[in-house]
Parts: C-alpha cells; structure tokens; sequence
C-alpha cells in the first residue's frame, strides 16, 4: 500500500474512531473529519468518549469539523443511519456522501461503513459523487464493508473477520489490501455491494428475531413457574441451539437495522412480516416493563434507576431501552434519578440530571436495575439499598435474597 496516499474517515464515532486509529498506525496521511466539534476538541485532547481507544497521544492526529482544500484517495464514511418514527433516517449519511463528493481524488475510493439497506451504498453516490465528468468506476470507486464491532464485547477490533465488496475488481483489490493491512484476519469477499449490504441487515435482523421468540416463550415459561434461563442453558447442550437470553433489546444496531431490512423488503413488494413481528415483539417488552413500574412505583412517586447503560461493559444510555423508559415514567411527573459507576450525567427533558453517589441510594424506596448490570455489581448494590424499597430488577441475574422486596424480575 502506497504511503503516500491520502486518507479520511468521516464520523469518528464507536465505528470510525477504530478505523482512524488503526490507519494511522499504519498510514502517515490520515484524517478525520466530525460535525461534531465536542467530538473533535475531545479526540484532539486524546479522549476517546467511547472508551475504546485507551492511547490515542501514539498517533498524529489531523482531526478537524470542516475539511476544504484538501483532496484524498480514499474516503470511509462510518456516520450513524438512525431511524426516525421507524424508518431509516439518512440525514448523515447524504450528507457524509456529499462531503466525500467534493474530497474524493480522481481514482479515489468511498468506501461505506454506515449500515444501509442493499442498494443505498451505489444510490447515494450515483447521486452525491457521480457528476458529468466524474463516473463510477471511472473517475473514482466505490466500496462496502460492513463493520461488525460490538461496543462492550472482548473480540478486539483486528480480530473482527471483515467482509469487502467493491464496484469493480480494481478498487475490490485496492480496497481488500487496505484493510488486510490493517486487520489480523484476510478479508472474505463478497460478490456485489448488494450482497454485502444484505449481509449486515440479516445479520442483526436475525438476533432481533431470536430475542424476540426466547422474550416471547419467556413470558409463558414464567406464567407456567418454568425457570427460562435453566431451560436454555440446558437447550445449549444441544450443538446447534442458538443461544440467546431474553431481555431488553437496546443499542445502535440490533433495534435499528430491521428497519431497513423492513424498507428494503418493501421497495420490492415483500413484508418481511417475521421481522416486522420479531421487532414490534421486542418494543412491547419494553413497553409492558414500563408500564408494570408505573402501577408498582405508583405510590411512591421518587425511582431510583441503577445502571443505565444498553449493554454490559459499555458506557452509553442514548440507546439504552432504560434512558427510554426513563424518560417515558418522567412525562408521567415521577421524579427520576439514576445512579451509574460510569456515566455522569443523563439528559432528560432537555436538562441535565447527574448520577447521585452510592450513599444516597438508601434513601430511595423505588429502586430499577438496569439490564446491563452484572452479578456482582447488584450485589453490591443491594448493600445499600434500603430494605423497604420496592425493588424490579431488569438484569438477567436473579435476586436470591428475601429480604429484598422483589416486585418484578422479568428477565431472571
Ligand atoms: N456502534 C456500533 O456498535 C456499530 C456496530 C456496527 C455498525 N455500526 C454502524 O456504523 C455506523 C456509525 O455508527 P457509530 O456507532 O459509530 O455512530 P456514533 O454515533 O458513535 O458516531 C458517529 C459520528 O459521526 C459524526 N457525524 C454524524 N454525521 C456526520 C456527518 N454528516 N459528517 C461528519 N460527521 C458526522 C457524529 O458527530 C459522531 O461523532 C452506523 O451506521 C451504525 O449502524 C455501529
């Protein structure tokens, strides 16, 4: 790989903030380019927000919220692609794509990291790269790889096995080299950008589904006095059972990408109506959960949620279904307070509220904990917590001790 070659990473978020850092430990012209100017003034400070990148001061940044007058060879595009009243939302994504537009070199490659439903990748580019004079596999190059990193999970992010798919066989090859420099693994083909794109959309559809059904025979399991989590340790014995636990489906990608997967089937007439069900499933729990707290907490009007983030190991609550239900019992005039060892701050009704310290949850008679929290994490937490609060535990672990008023476990 050329040393000389120019590159961008646009978003430097949990996805590009890897891709950056890892370039540039290989790669002398790397940049990086954010709307966000927190983001940038953070990274610029060597602070990673997502936690991922411990030792960012050993690369040379160039790290900026606005790029003009400068031209590069290859540009990645890893912006987030929401959705909005459940269907995708690609405000960031058109606009990376226009970025990469006006910065992408004659014979340069832009190569999408966002999620997209099958298609999207070509579409935008025929419509925000291709000019008159500026054709696709031409004048510049276009490429997929769906990332497939888990925030809070152990695999590291050389270790992921990558999938690349190009316009051509020219920038495939450009492209799979890049990345083979970069990653311990060799990168796996894919036939098309479609089939790339497809790729990452069935992958998360399919464990949105699967948490769907263990959610839904959980609930009859638990009405019928059947422990879940032994029957599906004991189903695992099986070689081929798909291990899954029920719970609250939260995060930037799992509860996301159905949607488009639902958007794609429908550009061709099709329903995807398991999907559609797997995730409406999924929404539900969260909704049933919810409204349990209000009847139980009804009383007494002050809740206390502990441990805030989506997933264990990870330090977000943006997407965490408890930041949802949170918000969702304050429009009902709860007063909501939240205890976190790792987040500091929460924005609830355009204001700020702040973790409280571990000393003062005694003094709270409705207690949440939240799904991403560990065994011993409760355990510790329980030593605070006052006798005569109500207690509803999200988390997976059971709650063995009577003295603690367990008013709901749904997922233990
Ligand atoms: N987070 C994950 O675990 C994960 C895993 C696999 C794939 N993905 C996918 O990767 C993509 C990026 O997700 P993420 O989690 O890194 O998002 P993120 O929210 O953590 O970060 C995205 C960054 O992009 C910046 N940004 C937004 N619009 C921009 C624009 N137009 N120009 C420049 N910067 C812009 C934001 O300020 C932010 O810093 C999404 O499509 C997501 O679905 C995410």
């Amino acid at each position: 790989m050329r040393y000389k070659y120019n590159f961008l990473v646009i978003g430097l978020g949990y996805v590009g903030i890897n891709l950056y850092y890892n370039l540039c430990k290989k790669y002398k012209n790397v940049y990086g380019l954010d709307t966000s100017k927190k983001k940038v003034g953070e990274l610029n400070n060597n602070f990673d927000s997502t936690y991922q990148i411990k030792n960012l001061k050993s690369v040379k940044k160039k790290i900026f919220s606005s790029i003009k007058n400068i031209k590069f060879d290859y540009v990645f595009i890893c912006v987030p692609t929401g959705i909005k009243n459940n269907k995708p939302d690609l405000n960031n994504i058109q606009d990376a794509f226009k970025k990469a537009g006006k910065l992408i070199k004659n014979n340069g490659v832009v190569v999408n990291e966002s999620t997209v439903y099958p298609g999207l990748t070509r579409e935008l580019a025929l419509k925000y790269i291709e000019k008159k004079n500026f054709l696709l596999n031409k004048n510049y190059y276009i490429a997929f790889s769906p990332e497939r990193i888990s925030p809070g999970d152990k695999i590291s992010y050389k270790n992921i096995k990558r999938i690349i798919a190009a316009s051509n066989s020219h920038s495939q090859k450009l492209v799979s080299k890049l990345y083979n420099s970069i990653l311990n693994f060799k990168v796996f083909q894919a036939s098309s950008i479609e089939t790339a794109e497809a790729v990452k959309i069935l992958e998360n559809s399919q464990r949105d589904l699967n948490i769907a059904m263990i959610n839904e025979y959980n609930e009859v399991f638990r009405k019928s006095k059947l422990n879940t989590m032994e029957i599906i340790n004991l189903a695992s014995s099986k070689w081929n059972f798909y291990k899954v636990f029920p719970g609250l489906v939260g995060g930037q990608c799992i509860p996301i990408d159905p949607y488009y997967a639902l958007k794609y089937a429908k550009d061709f007439k099709s329903q995807l109506s398991l999907t559609k069900l797997g995730r409406e499933t999924n929404e539900n729990i969260k909704n049933k959960v919810q409204n349990k707290i209000l009847k139980i907490a009804k009383e007494r009007k002050k809740i206390l949620f502990i441990g805030v983030a989506y997933k264990k190991n990870t330090f977000d609550y943006k997407y965490s279904k408890i930041y949802e239900i949170m918000k969702f019992i304050n429009k009902r005039k709860f007063q909501i307070n939240f205890f976190d060892t790792k987040i500091k701050k929460i924005l609830i009704n355009k204001k700020f509220i702040f973790s409280k310290k571990s000393n003062e949850i005694k003094k709270f008679n409705n207690i949440i904990l939240g799904n991403a929290l560990n065994g011993a994490q409760i355990n510790n937490i329980l030593k605070k917590v006052n006798k005569n609060s109500n207690i509803i535990n999200l988390s997976s672990k059971i709650i063995k001790n009577k003295n603690y008023k367990i008013k709901l476990e749904p997922f233990a």
